[in-house]
């Protein structure tokens, strides 16, 4: 009785794998080589300082304001001009003003982490990791380059104490359902996030 009940149990097993997994594709993922690596870090190194720029530039020349008016008009063009060859680029929040930024959920769950690692005083400049993600269910290299609150951000991110009222009001007409306040400098804002997709392992 023992003899025979083996092979059957090894029978039903095989079926059972053989059900739970029909017509898997090959899971594993493909590498992302140093090029692919640069090619999205170079997107966020440029996007970076592109954005930075323009936005320390107005606050020193007009404040919060003024800044307020040309991010409002320029963030979303600006940032799409960096999306380019393949690779596309966007800013992500931890919380958001324009829900256009919300992280899709490896991007919730990649933000949680990098909070997680600057609590612990080990914030990395950048942070990869390879993932289903494209369209069709294909292999992207997804790259994020976490961004800390500094003191100047506080004039359109900070407590409601540390915005000015007319920044106030331009902020809810524009973004009424913004939840980008209440930030402290040091705390991780947000991230730009770059993917470029992969080629298939077969
Ligand atoms: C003058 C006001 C102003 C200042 C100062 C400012 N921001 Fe913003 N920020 C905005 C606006 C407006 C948006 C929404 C732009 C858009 O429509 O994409 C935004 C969006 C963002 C986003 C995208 C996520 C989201 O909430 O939509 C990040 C990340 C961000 N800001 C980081 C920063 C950092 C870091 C600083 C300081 C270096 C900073 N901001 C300073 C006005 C400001």
């Amino acid at each position: 009785m023992r003899q025979r009940t083996r092979p059957i149990v090894a029978l039903i097993l095989a079926l059972a794998a053989a059900c739970a997994a029909p017509q898997e594709r090959d899971e594993t993922p493909p590498t992302a080589d140093s090029l692919t690596v640069a090619r999205a870090r170079d997107a966020a190194a440029a996007l970076g300082p592109d954005l930075m720029g323009l936005l320390l530039s107005q606050l020193d020349r007009g404040g919060p304001e003024a800044a307020l008016t040309v991010c409002v008009d320029s963030a979303q063009v600006r940032t799409a001009r960096h999306s380019v060859d393949g690779v596309a680029i966007r800013r992500i929040g931890t919380r958001v003003r324009n829900p256009v930024n919300a992280p899709d959920s490896l991007e919730t769950r990649l933000l949680a982490y990098l909070a997680a690692e600057l609590d612990a005083g080990r914030l990395p400049a950048e942070f990869t990791e390879v993932a289903r993600t494209g369209a069709d269910g294909t292999w992207e290299l997804r790259y994020l380059r976490p961004m800390v609150l500094l003191d100047r951000c506080t004039a359109c991110h900070g407590a409601e104490s540390e915005i000015a009222p007319r920044v106030r009001t331009l902020i809810a007409s524009r973004y009424p359902a913004d939840e980008a306040v209440g930030y402290r400098p040091g705390e991780l804002r947000g991230a730009i996030s770059v993917r470029v997709p992969l080629p298939a392992t077969q």
